[in-house]
């Protein structure tokens, strides 16, 4: 007989991962509402050209695309910003602004599946949109820190790392590189620790003017990687009148505004300004950044950044944006490894032991009423033995069993297990154990 597996890149979830996604679904949720985001969503599936036009080359790649029975052409999301950009542009006249929206849902990337990285994962995206000043980029950055926090992980354990591709644009622009090839000479530059230097020469070299040699455009891109502010420095000595420095010098101002901003937010020690961050995607247009784990392996556990241009092009709107999207995987791997699992499979309050099918009727009931009340109860859908029963009750984690037999009923009574101590009492049968048994499943049975 055929037997069937599930795509490679393509998650089961099997209850107990059940019950971890939405212990970190309901972290994510709790922050982001914390901190004043709300809730939407958008279709999985989209018209291709949404991701072609304005994703990174990299996510063009990794397109799940197809054909659907209307001849249309149409991918599932690899990300969620595309999408979020166009509900907002169409609704841009009548939404509140700043928007503060928030977002959990599945991606597909077709990647090569590995530890970390699948080729359907869930993202949780937070975004600011009609906010051009650092006070955004702030909030959504500190929101990526407490998100992290309420996921259970702490000081040591994160770093988010803080760049600006507009530093970049402008450095790429005082070394001659034609604006619209920027995104395209940053792309290199987002692999450079995965690229050898010659690999690195060779694809920099035609971006720039043809007299400048590869050696120096390599090395003049990583003095600037590792410090920008000693190139600003630079740039004030040689070209000490011109625009560029004036537009740089005023960046540096907003550089402080959000360090400023952030440690206000009481986020200091989450985070710190890395230059090597450029971030893959090409619709970014000021501050990026990414977090990683700084324990074990280190991991990229979200990523984000302004992006002023994208609802432009997606809806014609003028609208600032920035945000970031944090991946379901990494984080999920990082707080199995430090043994923190977030949320285990639900365990019902009671499990009903019924004597014998003589009792069945009382006792389903009495089960209706409960779960009526709120309470969560298990009991055999067929007849069996009172140990067969005691083990189930035992296997699911019920904290009571409520036992019904024949002289239980005939007194319209009921006992009460706890399952925990071992403790037992009988009580009427009646609307107050209806009304009570939550309470004595949460506090327990006094011994
Ligand atoms: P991204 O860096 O492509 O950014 O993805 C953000 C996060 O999604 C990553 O740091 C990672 O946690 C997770 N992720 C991405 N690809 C995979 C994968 N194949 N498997 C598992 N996890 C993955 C974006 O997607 C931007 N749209 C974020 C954004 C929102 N920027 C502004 N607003």
């Amino acid at each position: 007989m055929a037997t069937f597996q599930s795509l490679p890149g393509f998650r089961e979830f099997y209850p107990e991962d059940c019950a971890a996604r939405n212990g970190l679904f309901n972290a994510w949720r709790g922050a982001a509402r914390r901190h004043g985001f709300v809730e939407y969503d958008a279709p999985v599936l989209e018209p291709l050209e949404l991701f072609t036009e304005k994703s990174g080359e990299e996510i063009r790649n990794q397109l799940f695309e197809f054909e659907d029975k209307g001849g249309r052409k149409v991918a599932l999301r690899p990300e969620m910003t595309p999408s979020l950009a166009r509900l907002v542009a169409a609704q841009a006249g009548s939404l509140r602004k700043p928007v503060k929206w928030f977002s959990i849902g599945e991606c597909f990337r077709y990647e090569k599946p590995q530890k970390g990285r699948g080729r359907s994962f869930y993202q949780l995206n937070a975004d600011i949109i009609g906010e051009p000043g650092p006070g955004a980029d702030a909030e959504c950055i500190a929101l990526l820190v407490e998100t992290l926090r309420a996921c259970g992980l702490d000081e040591g354990e994160f770093e988010v790392r803080i760049s600006d591709r507009k530093l970049w644009f402008l450095f790429f622009a005082a070394t001659g590189v034609e604006e619209t090839k920027v995104p395209e000479a940053l792309a290199i530059v987002d692999k450079w620790d995965r690229e050898s230097k010659e690999e690195l020469k060779k694809k920099l070299k035609p971006y720039f003017a043809a007299e400048i040699d590869a050696e120096s455009i390599w090395l003049s891109v990583k003095n600037f990687r590792q410090d920008p502010m000693l190139w600003l420095q630079d740039v004030a000595v040689t070209h000490p009148h011109t625009d560029s420095l004036n537009v740089a010098r005023a960046r540096g101002e907003e550089l402080k505004a959000l360090d400023q901003n952030l440690k206000n937010l009481g986020v200091e020690k989450f985070y710190r300004f890395d230059f090597s961050i450029v971030r893959g995607l090409a619709y970014y247009t000021g501050f990026v950044f990414e977090a990683f784990q700084t324990v074990g392996t280190a991991r990229a556990l979200a990523g984000g950044g302004r992006y002023d241009n994208l609802l432009q092009r997606l809806g014609g709107v003028d609208l600032p944006a920035v945000g970031f999207g944090m991946g379901d995987m990494t984080t999920q791997d990082l707080l199995n490894e430090l043994k923190r699992p977030l949320g285990g499979v639900d365990k019902p309050d009671v499990y009903l032991v019924i004597g014998s099918a003589a009792e069945r009727a009382t006792a389903l009931s009495l089960v209706g009423k409960l779960r009526a009340a709120g309470v969560s109860v298990e009991y055999p859908l067929k007849d069996e033995k009172y140990g067969k029963q005691f083990k189930a009750a035992d296997q699911v984690g019920a904290k009571l069993a409520l036992i019904l037999g024949p002289d239980e009923v005939a007194a319209a009574q009921i006992k009460i297990k706890d399952m925990r101590s071992g403790v037992e009492v009988v009580v009427p049968n009646d609307a107050a154990l209806v009304a009570n048994v939550r309470e004595i499943a949460e506090k327990g049975l006094p011994a």
